[in-house]
């Protein structure tokens, strides 16, 4: 694996980097990003940004197609969804089973430490951080970051992208949701009384955005996860200030200390549902010791909003796969497809197809991929099964079956009291502890009579083909 920059000149090298002089910090590079990810364009290199040196720069759009998140997973001969999808089939289980194989790699030294700012000399306020959106409430250095905390008891180093919110020099708000294993480990320390340490690697090759974005499971280490899809450990640097692991290839990195003394109003935040739900509240402060960086850093940014946005594609492959295979882990037969759709906001809308194999198969595959350790902690609303003859990435098939398969009053099954969040733009400020619900539709035909359920209307693709075939004037 590459370096960020060794990845840009790949991407450059395909025609799909473009370099941005002179956009402001203040929402043009937002906007820009949000033109630029919709119409899933080439990956966004600001530079010259009014107010900052020049060379500090900022990226976005890193992965809006299966060209370049197939290059970023290693695969350099992919151009398809489909083809990226079974290239990654069943390799997710191996990459959890072969992550201990490739614990961090320390170094002493690493291009991250060629500029270094301790104590006083820390300055946040040098690094472009864009207003994203409108209505946020401050600037955000962090969206594609990676967080590293530590598990205390064990000692076990985790990673997650998390947003972060200038709020001083030396200062940063953390927004982590509550079930995410970086906020369980931040709340160990607090239940001590100590301030936990925390690290943030600003800017990195895309593949830690990822892995930072994938529900992997509590005690399995990202760094060595990222390992293992790398075939290789990843070399990293301690932090100075608190002993974290950082990528030595960082482009841009701090370190510091959450005390807990110290909450401030954080937000709001253009969030990936499309909504700025959570509102301002308060948040813990990262009070910053140390921050390192390369010559011309780069921050990687991945600024969320109404879907498709930055990362919503990356979120709804990599989640789809993640939690197909985690279905066939737990047994669950004849798993044909599952697919999380864009257009919901990833989360809230996954489609299941299964052969049917049982009485009772349609609702265990269902409550599963509701409830799997790859899906339960993030939001979630609607999760629909269907049969196998019917595409689940396909809405106009899967709204076929839901009206014509499933039954409102015996099919629709509710799962309360599951994990949500402030996040979740359904419910109003409630202070700070969210329950949330999951309805699984039961989209198939229903067991009990599938043999005698209503054939579907429909020629086969050798029928419809003769007849094309035959008046190629009618249908050219
Ligand atoms: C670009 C990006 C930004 C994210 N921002 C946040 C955030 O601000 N807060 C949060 O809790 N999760 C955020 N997430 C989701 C978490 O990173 C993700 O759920 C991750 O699996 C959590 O890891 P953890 O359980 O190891 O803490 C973001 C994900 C991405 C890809």
């Amino acid at each position: 694996m590459e370096d960020l920059r060794g990845w840009l000149k790949e991407v450059e090298g395909l025609g799909q980097l473009k370099r941005v002089k002179g956009a402001e910090a203040n929402l043009e590079i937002g906007l820009m990003t949000e033109v630029n990810g919709q119409r899933r364009g080439a990956a966004l290199l600001f530079d010259e940004i009014p107010g900052f040196h020049k060379g500090f720069r900022v990226l976005t759009g890193s992965m809006l197609n299966a060209k370049r998140l197939a290059l970023t997973l290693g695969y350099r001969d992919i151009d398809s969804d489909q083809q990226l999808v079974s290239r990654l089939q069943g390799k997710m289980i191996g990459f959890e089973q072969a992550a201990p194989q490739y614990p961090i790699q320390e170094r002493s030294t690493g291009a991250v430490l060629q500029n270094r700012q301790v104590g006083a000399e820390v300055d946040l306020l040098k690094f472009p951080a864009p207003k994203w959106h409108a209505h946020d409430g401050g600037n955000y250095l962090g969206t594609g970051c990676i967080v590293m905390t530590k598990d205390p008891d064990s000692g076990r180093i985790n990673f997650g992208s998390y947003r972060l919110m200038v709020q001083d020099e030396k200062s940063i708000t953390l927004h982590i949701s509550s079930a995410h294993h970086g906020a369980i480990n931040i709340r160990k320390y607090q239940d001590r009384g100590e301030p936990a340490p925390v690290a943030v690697s600003l800017g990195h090759h895309p593949l830690y955005l990822i892995v930072a974005s994938m529900g992997i499971p509590y005690g399995i280490s990202e760094f060595e996860y990222l390992g293992a899809i790398a075939g290789k450990s990843v070399p990293v640097v301690r932090g100075e200030m608190t002993g974290l692991p950082i990528p030595a290839a960082s482009e841009f990195a701090l370190e510091g200390f959450c005390s807990f003394d110290d909450f401030r109003d954080e937000g709001p935040f253009g969030e990936y549902t499309g909504y700025y739900a959570s509102g301002r509240g308060k948040e813990p402060v990262i009070n910053v010791r140390a921050v390192y960086h390369r010559d011309d850093p780069i921050n990687l940014g991945a600024p969320p909003g109404r879907p498709p946005h930055d990362y919503s594609y990356v979120n709804a492959l990599m989640k789809s796969i993640s939690v197909k295979e985690s279905l066939m882990k737990d047994g669950i037969p004849d798993v044909k497809g599952v697919w999380y759709h864009e257009a919901a906001g990833v989360n809230f809308f996954v489609v299941v197809s299964i052969r049917q194999r049982f009485p009772g198969h349609a609702r265990q595959a269902g409550f599963m991929a509701a409830q799997c350790q790859a899906a339960a902690n993030h939001l979630g609303r609607y999760v629909v099964v269907v049969d196998d003859d019917i595409d689940p990435t396909d809405l106009n098939e899967v709204i076929w079956a839901i009206g014509t398969r499933s039954n409102p009053e015996k099919d629709i099954d509710i799962m309360r009291n599951s994990y949500s969040s402030p996040l979740d733009p359904i419910y109003p400020d409630q202070g700070k502890i969210f329950f949330g619900s999951r309805a699984v539709i039961d989209a198939c035909k229903p067991y009990d009579w599938i043999r005698d359920f209503p054939k579907v209307v429909q020629s086969s693709q050798e029928e419809k083909q003769q007849v094309i075939d035959k008046w190629p004037e009618i249908f050219k």
